[in-house]
């Protein structure tokens, strides 16, 4: 596909001109284009898209936010935020990204506002951030397919003990983060957009699956009654944020991630419907994630939804002892085909978290994709050091260093990159609006869609990227950084 159309463009280029700088000018974008890489089909950049927004931001972040955050009343304020805020967000970082073929730091200089780099690369740094945590947690999964496999069911009750086996965590991670490395070193159609078409539909077939036999389960609809009945008078301004951040992290926003996807995108593809596409896929897979989560949750506490386990061990304490209640050999398979899932989610989503600072690599210090990937791994091994010692491996790392408003690295990393998601995403919108100017950002998302100007899109568009993105996401950034924080509550 890519060989063809290349050589088509080549030859007409050709014919048309005869001046050789214009043949030499083609073919150094042709080369150029081929050491990048692109995406080979609209499927495989939505299935892409879609598989760096679903992952455990999904399946294991959001439940226990909304267990944390008020049940249905903070899946309201999610859905509200995504539509509203997120979706613009995504039109813009994709556009950006296919307009200038680049990496989310070299873009704004391609676009003439080098300055503007910073964002790109505070954007890389919460990238990176987030995968040296994103990881260790992936691990976790890994694991406990293991456990799984192995008929241990235990586990869930030894979830402590198992998050401070320094062997295990340590083989995990590094294990997850390898398996990453090396989709990222195949490249762009080869490894990372395969990758994607294997396990996005394997996913989505596996949660259906699993959320429907959930539903058969005791107490199955007491989960629901908490997941799905808002009680509005919990909407704190935590909530209010944590929806946010959450909506930013979940559609893999605000960093550039989408910047880098849209750099491979043809010009052919209809940016708007693509990003609706994603988003859709991406809130309808972390809804279906939370009627398969909180039947399973309820049915291991026998319907008693008072006391959960909230946090990052939501689902790790809760479902192996209701895996086990399904008795021996379902509970194995149903147990491991859950993990499993997790796993497949989480490894479309660290390798668009690896692709950001690979794809800089490769464009601007000219190192081969090969090459790029195991340096770049090696700096987030180091960084995620924190992260994978501080839930109780090292003493040091887990009770020496006292941080803000947070009890370990891992959730105090994961709160710093959050909200630099949500300044990353206020500045790119800015940028687009008032800095690179709306007319060049409608130039751009007409390639394949002739029609934009005019449309109800283009109004929505031009309404949210001007007003309304920038004036919420700045609002609720300073509520963000007072409440989580500082503690301050201005609602
Ligand atoms: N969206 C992913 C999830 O929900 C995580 C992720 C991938 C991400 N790429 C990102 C989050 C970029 C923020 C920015 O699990």
């Amino acid at each position: 596909m890519f060989q063809s159309t290349t050589t088509h463009h080549i030859l007409t280029r050709f014919l048309i001109s005869n001046s050789r700088s214009y043949i030499l000018v083609t073919l150094i974008q042709i080369i150029d284009m081929a050491v990048r890489g692109s995406f080979s089909s609209r499927a495989g950049f939505i299935l892409a898209a879609a598989g760096s927004a679903v992952g455990l931001g999904n399946i294991w972040k959001f439940p226990f936010e909304v267990g944390l955050g008020g049940g249905a009343a903070f899946v309201v304020m999610y859905l509200g935020f995504a539509f509203i805020l997120c979706f613009p967000v995504m039109v813009t970082e994709i556009a950006i990204g296919r307009k200038t073929g680049k990496n989310p730091i070299g873009a704004f200089g391609a676009l003439g506002y080098a300055k503007w780099s910073i964002v790109g690369k505070i954007g890389t740094f919460a990238g990176m951030l987030i995968l040296s945590y994103y990881n260790v947690i992936a691990g976790w999964a890994l694991g406990y397919l293991v456990e799984m496999l192995m008929g241990n069911f235990d586990i869930g009750n030894n979830f402590s003990a198992f998050t401070t086996n320094m062997v295990k965590v340590v083989f995990y991670t590094v294990t997850f983060m390898s398996i990453t490395s090396y989709v990222v070193g195949k490249g762009v159609a080869g490894g990372i957009e395969k990758v994607a078409k294997i396990l996005m539909p394997t996913l989505i077939i596996m949660i259906v699956s699993l959320a429907a036999y959930a539903f058969t389960l005791p107490h199955a609809m007491k989960g629901l009654e908490f997941y799905l009945i808002p009680e509005f008078d919990e909407i704190t301004a935590a909530t209010v944020g944590g929806a946010l951040r959450q909506a930013f992290f979940s559609l893999s926003l605000g960093m550039g991630t989408m910047i880098a996807y849209g750099s491979y995108l043809s010009k052919k593809e209809n940016i708007v419907t693509a990003t609706a596409l994603v988003t859709l896929t991406d809130v309808i897979i972390a809804f279906i994630a939370g009627l398969m989560i909180f039947p399973f949750v309820a049915f291991n506490n026998g319907g008693d939804m008072n006391n959960l386990v909230s946090g990052p061990g939501l689902l790790f304490v809760n479902l192996p002892g209701a895996f086990e209640s399904m008795g021996p050999t379902v509970g194995v398979v149903v147990g491991s085909f859950f993990f499993l899932l997790i796993a497949f989610a989480a490894l479309t989503s660290t390798v668009s978290l690896l692709e950001v600072p690979v794809c800089y690599v490769v464009d601007e210090m000219k190192i081969i994709r090969s090459k790029a990937v195991w340096y770049v791994s090696g700096i987030i091994y180091i960084i995620g050091i924190p992260s994978l010692l501080g839930f109780g491996v090292s003493d040091f790392f887990t009770n020496s260093i006292v941080l803000p408003a947070s009890t370990d690295f891992l959730s105090f990393a994961a709160s710093i990159a959050d909200t630099l998601l949500l300044f990353g995403g206020f500045c790119i919108v800015t940028f687009a609006a008032y800095v690179w100017k709306k007319e060049n950002l409608v130039e751009e998302i007409k390639n394949g869609y002739e029609d934009y100007e005019g449309s109800i899109a283009h109004k929505f568009l031009n309404i949210t990227i001007s007003y309304i993105c920038p004036v919420l996401l700045a609002t609720l950034f300073i509520i963000v950084v007072l409440s989580h924080f500082f503690g301050i509550s201005l609602i």
